[in-house]
């Protein structure tokens, strides 16, 4: 089966009936995409299908045929991290990042579709992710620089 992901078409083995989250994982090694609760409810596996933040442990590889899949290796830009990223980064947002991945992808969503969103906004945006540190007050913060920024410009 021939999937799209970060612009580039790979063969998959679908025997089996995998989620896309094993695909990724253990047939192309695009780790970056974590295995958390396994059922839709963490956030963890979250990658851009057709520019929607979804789980992809819940999402069967066969529904994604023809769809266009982002995950966070396919988010930097001629080496240069997504705004997100870089957010996060020099704010020091996460503590052992497991949910970085996810938080990022759902991130990047959400300001995309609303670039100068308020506080409420953005917690609003980030239910559907789960840190097991609580670093949702930093993670809201540093969302909250980039947005301003957009809104000042
Ligand atoms: S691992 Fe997919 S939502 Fe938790
Ligand atoms: S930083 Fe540990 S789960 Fe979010």
């Amino acid at each position: 089966m021939k999937v799209s992901i970060n612009g580039k078409e790979y063969l998959v083995e679908a025997a089996g009936n995998p989620s896309l989250l094993e695909v990724l994982r253990d047939q192309l090694n695009l780790t970056g995409t974590k295995y958390g609760c396994g059922e839709g409810a963490c956030g963890a596996c979250k990658v851009l299908i057709n520019d929607t933040p979804l789980p992809a442990c819940i999402t069967p590889l066969t529904s994604v045929v023809g769809k266009k899949i982002v995950t966070i290796e396919g988010l930097e830009r001629q080496g240069e991290l997504h705004p997100v990223q870089k957010v996060f980064l020099d704010e020091d947002v996460f503590q052992c990042g497991f949910c970085a991945s996810g938080m990022i992808i759902s991130a990047v969503a959400l300001l995309e579709r609303k670039p100068e969103a308020g506080v409420q906004e953005l917690i609003s945006g980030l239910n559907g992710n789960i840190c097991r540190c609580c670093t949702y007050p930093a993670i809201i913060d540093a969302l909250s620089k980039l947005s301003q920024k957009k809104a000042e410009q």
